[in-house]
């Protein structure tokens, strides 16, 4: 099967799974404050992961939620089962499920499904980046003063991302933080967003999103301009046209 199209097929699913459980949550509390887990998370990773190994037995695995495995091809899964776990637990509609497809280390196709807005996001490499099928491309803001932009954080490490939210609070049009990081990323493909930043992510948030920022048109880097890669944790993805000005507005890290 072509690995976009079960990535596609797979996340569309497993968010419709989610969405019925709405309302029907366990949920318990993980490592830190405000990481919850919910048994939909599971139940959506379990659907997931049995899908894909369905259809590509060799590859590996690595999902958020315990499923990793080691494969014997070059073929590796990149697995949110559900992004934006706070949101789905109180209601508020932006969660998604984020599935990215890599290929001898390289991000090549990806899939981020966002149940309550119906919106199918999708991306290959050299292929574009769609929307509910449809080509999706990044904003034209020139500056960052003209920009909406948006990030996140874990609540408990607040501390190292404040700064950078003061700051571009005070110079952006205005800064959102929806607490989806694969979305807040497809939301910079679409244009609704001109730029996304964050510390402290893990592959699965930014997989999917990332590919599918770079296929739209835009760019995608660490934080600092460096090369991006999806385990090194910091990202900034943007239109391409602010991503200079984004990252000395950003400036160093806090810590
Ligand atoms: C979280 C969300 C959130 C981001 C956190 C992530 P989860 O993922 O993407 O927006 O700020 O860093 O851990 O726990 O909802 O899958
Ligand atoms: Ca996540
Ligand atoms: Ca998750």
């Amino acid at each position: 099967m072509d690995p976009l199209q079960c990535a596609i097929e797979t996340a569309t699913e497993a968010g419709r799974l989610l969405r019925r459980r709405t309302g029907e949550l366990s949920i318990g509390e993980k490592s830190a404050r405000g990481d919850l887990v919910t048994a939909a998370d599971r139940e959506s990773e379990a659907f997931i992961v049995k899908r894909l190994l369905q259809h590509f037995p060799a590859a590996s695995i690595l999902g958020e939620e315990g499923s990793s495995r080691v494969g014997a091809s070059g073929e590796r899964w990149i697995v949110d089962p559900l992004d934006g776990t706070t949101n789905y637990a109180h209601g508020y509609p932006l969660y998604c499920v984020s599935i990215g497809y890599e290929r001898d280390g390289a991000m090549y196709a990806g899939a981020v499904y966002a149940p309550v807005l119906d919106e199918l996001y999708a991306g290959q490499h050299g292929g574009g980046a769609t929307c509910n099928g449809k080509p999706i491309a990044v904003s034209h803001n020139p500056t960052v003063g003209q920009s909406l932009v948006c990030t996140g954080f874990i609540p408990a490490r607040y501390e190292r991302n404040g700064a950078n939210f003061a700051r571009l609070s005070k110079r952006a049009q205005a800064v959102r933080r929806d607490g989806s990081a694969a979305l807040d990323l497809c939301f910079v493909g679409c244009g609704r967003f001109d730029a996304f930043w964050e510390l402290d992510l893990a592959p699965w948030d930014v997989a999917a999103g990332s590919l599918i920022v770079r296929e739209a048109g835009g760019r995608v880097s660490a934080m600092d301009g460096t090369s991006f890669g999806v385990e090194d944790g910091s990202i900034l993805a943007s239109n391409g046209l602010i991503h200079h000005e984004m990252i000395g507005a950003l400036g160093s890290e806090d810590s």
